[in-house]
Parts: structure tokens; sequence; C-alpha cells
């Protein structure tokens, strides 16, 4: 991880039903084209740390995403490559993932972006989550984190879109545990 000299901060964005569906079958069951504009400026210029199978999720034309350092973590060789050679940065491990993108452009603001099994990983080190809570009851398999009560939301917008589907996007904080050490 980054020296004390270089502030880091770790956060999670996802966006999630009311029930915190975040995925089905291997992407996500809707398509809000607000949320991946927030997504993206959230996240562009900043290193993004995301499992496999998240990579995996994106249509190939739009991996790597771009202006961002895309570290992937897999156990699996043989994706690794084809991974790398599509131009992702590929680490065994979420330990690795942190010290990558403390080597990445952007490393004040590291981005967990997914998915549940990193989420459930980050919980610990990360200090912001960005959710957005779309008004949906699309039925999923894979479901976000839920944030205890260390957490305290910091930020709300509500949203409609021109169909009338609600959402809104929230910030989540969690004050730095003076004790954790990350290195
Ligand atoms: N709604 C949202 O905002 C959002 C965001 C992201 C993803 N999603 C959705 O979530 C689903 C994918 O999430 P998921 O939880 O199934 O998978 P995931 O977290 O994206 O990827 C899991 C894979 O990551 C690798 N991995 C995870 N932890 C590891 C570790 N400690 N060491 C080494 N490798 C590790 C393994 O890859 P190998 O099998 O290659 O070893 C594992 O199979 C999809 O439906 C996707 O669309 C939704």
């Amino acid at each position: 991880m980054p020296s004390d000299s270089t502030p880091t901060r770790i956060g999670m964005i996802w966006a999630q039903t009311p029930d915190r569906v975040i995925g089905a079958d291997g992407s996500m069951p809707w398509h809000l084209p607000e949320d991946l504009a927030h997504f993206r400026d959230r996240t562009h210029g900043h290193p993004v740390i995301m499992g496999r199978r998240t990579w995996d999720s994106f249509p190939e034309r739009f991996r790597p995403l771009p202006g961002r350092t895309n570290i992937v973590v897999s156990r699996r060789q043989q994706s690794a490559d084809a991974m790398r050679a599509a131009g992702a940065v590929v680490v065994p491990g979420f330990q690795e993932a942190l010290e990558a993108a403390s080597e990445a452009d952007g490393l004040d603001l590291i981005w967990v972006i997914g998915g549940a099994t990193l989420y459930e990983q980050a919980l610990d080190v990360a200090t912001l989550a960005e959710i957005t809570v779309i008004e949906t009851d699309a039925a999923g398999d894979t479901y976000a984190p839920a944030l205890d009560g260390q957490w305290t939301r910091t930020s709300l917008e509500e949203h409609r879109t021109d169909s009338g589907t609600g959402y809104r996007f929230e910030r989540w904080e969690r004050a730095q545990d003076d004790h954790e050490d990350h290195s």
C-alpha cells in the first residue's frame, strides 16, 4: 500500500435494487444509462479493482474501462493471460490488487467495482461507498453487502428517468479505524 505520505482512500461503488440485488446470470438485470454515467464520472482517472466475473460481464469493446487502470483479481492462469493481452492488470489476490493500485495513476482514490466477492473483501478497508438504488424488483443471484452501523449515509440525490423509474445516488462513509494497518 502507499506510504503514509500518500493518503489513499478505498471506495466501493455499485448499483442495486432495494433488495440489494446487484447481478443476475453474469450481468446486471437493468439498463440505466444515468447510472453508467455516474459510475464513469466517479471512477474515471482512478484505478478500479474487480473480480474476474465482473471483467467477464463487460462487453469486449468496453474493456478495459478507459481512463482507469483495470485491475482484475483471478486465480486462473489461463484466463489471466487473455485478460492481460486485453489490457488488464491481473493479480492473484485482493491484497495484490491494492498493491497494484498503489502504483497506478489516481491512487488517492482506489475503487472496488465488484462483484459481490470483491465487495466482501473490501468492506474492512473501504471508507466510502457510492450506491445507486434503483426502484426495480428485478430478481438476481448476486447481492451487495450489508453496511453495518459503522457506516453513515452522508449524501442522497433522488432522481427519476423520463420513463418514470426512480433511482437515487447514496454516498456512505465510514470513519477510518486508527488501529487498522493494511500495509
Ligand atoms: N450492480 C453492480 O453495480 C455490479 C457491479 C459489479 C458486478 N456486478 C455483477 O456481479 C456479478 C459478478 O459478481 P461475483 O461476486 O459473482 O463475481 P466477481 O467478484 O466479479 O468475481 C469473482 C472471481 O474473482 C476472482 N476472485 C475473487 N476473490 C479472489 C481472491 N481473493 N483471490 C483470487 N481471485 C479472486 C475469482 O476469479 P477466478 O474464478 O478467475 O479465479 C472469482 O471467481 C455479475 O452478475 C455482475 O454483473 C454488479
